[in-house]
């Protein structure tokens, strides 16, 4: 069986052929992309469903009655019912669609943590955080004086979960990433939320960057809100999705005000519409939206445990490559063992600072990102300013690695 032209049988030559931009050159030479924890590329089906989208069935939703715009109603309510299915959520009502992962936290942090957080109460996070799950939590304690706790690092790179219990005692919030985009580390999720709900805090999980890379059920993962972006996963940007358990979403105040998020409103006031309506003011980004449904499908027809499957061989292969071709002139930031981390891959490189390899590695247009990746905490806990940084994904293949690897040695020449 095939779909959306590729085989369900994994086979990264096909994936490849169905992302423009990987198979693309520049000045002849072929791009080698490397840089999808950032921002994923994005297949045909994606680029020709929103193409189709605007081409043929484009109209406003939820708001007027005619066929074209009940058709794009449907249209963006079918991608809503394809990321429920994709993360396996309870139902629709528990998809809220945003414009990125960072307003997701945002609204929870807002319209969940002004409505129950008061001066004093606790929020667990972690030294991994990237600054969109971080700086939310500073406003709301600049705000209203709450207290941050943060777990700590172990040397290989985990979450040092010795003093979890006491972090946890009395607090209301314990929020985590799922995946350290700069580590690679993947942290136990299931572990996490079960000891934030035994202290009795809830569990949010920055799932942006496993969501893209492994199968996800946020109802055996046992959290309470959960975010990703569109961008990661081979959808556009423009969209990202807030999951959160129905029960919560009902009992909180609605985010932003406007259009498509009331159902009632007089010169005294206004009633909130529905779930997930509530939380979508305003015109949504609809023709993304559909883009993302397409993208989940494209993952759905290539199979997230295949995906995973190559990811975890891709690290094995990266891990070795680098380590047997550099010795010690290369420092990889995060564990040593493939199947606790995910294909990303942070690096130090013969001294050579980060911006200045970034650019060399381009004349081989090998593109990498290289800075803080926003996460400047944990940079400094690692006691680096600033890393390169090559992340791998479903349409990248060890021909990729080596490419990185020679671009490497071209560096050495140079510095
Ligand atoms: N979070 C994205 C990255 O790690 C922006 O590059």
């Amino acid at each position: 069986m095939t779909v959306a032209g590729v085989n369900t049988v994994f086979d990264p030559s096909a994936i490849r052929r169905e992302f423009p931009v990987v198979t693309s050159e520049i000045n002849g030479k072929p791009v080698v992309f490397l840089d999808s924890a950032n921002t994923s590329q994005k297949p045909n089906v994606v680029i020709d469903a929103m193409s189709t989208f605007m081409r043929e069935s484009y109209a406003p939703i939820n708001r007027s009655a005619y066929t074209l715009a009940a058709s794009a109603t449907q249209k963006y309510e079918d991608a809503r019912a394809a990321v429920a299915k994709f993360i396996n959520a309870n139902s629709t009502n528990e998809v809220v669609f945003t414009k990125n992962a960072t307003e997701a936290l945002n609204l929870i942090a807002y319209s969940w943590g002004r409505a129950n957080l008061q001066r004093g109460d606790v929020v667990v996070l972690t030294h991994m955080e990237h600054h969109a799950y971080i700086v939310p939590w500073q406003m709301l304690q600049q705000e209203r004086g709450i207290e941050l706790r943060w777990v700590p690092l172990t040397s290989d790179f985990q979450l040092d979960l010795s003093s979890l219990p006491t972090l946890l005692a009395g607090a209301k919030v314990f929020s985590f990433t799922s995946m350290s985009n700069v580590l690679g580390t993947i942290n136990p999720v299931e572990k996490l939320c079960a000891a934030a709900h035994g202290a009795g805090a809830l569990a949010i999980v920055d799932a942006c960057q496993s969501v893209p890379h492994a199968p996800t059920d946020v109802r055996a993962l046992g959290a309470d809100f959960a975010m990703f972006s569109s961008h990661k996963m081979c959808g556009p940007s423009g969209v990202g999705v807030l999951w959160g358990r129905e029960e919560l979403l009902e009992a909180m105040p609605p985010f932003l005000g406007g259009g498509n998020m009331i159902s009632e409103v007089r010169l005294d006031g206004f009633k909130c519409a529905e779930l997930p309506a509530k939380f979508e003011a305003g015109t949504p980004p609809i023709t993304e939206v559909v883009g993302l449904g397409a993208a989940v499908e494209f993952l759905n027809g290539v199979g997230m445990a295949n995906i995973r499957k190559h990811e975890i061989a891709m690290s094995n292969y990266v891990l070795e490559m680098l380590t047997s071709r550099f010795g010690d002139d290369i420092t990889i930031h995060g564990p040593r063992n493939p199947e606790l981390r995910g294909s990303t891959f942070s690096f130090a490189f013969r001294g050579i600072h980060p911006h200045d390899l970034s650019q060399v590695l381009d004349q081989s247009n090998v593109c990498v990102r290289a800075g803080h990746h926003c996460a400047k905490p944990l940079m400094k806990i690692i006691g680096a300013n600033a890393t390169a940084r090559a992340s791998f994904y479903l349409y990248n293949t060890t021909e990729d690695a080596d490419a990185l690897a020679d671009a490497l040695d071209s560096a050495s020449d140079i510095f």
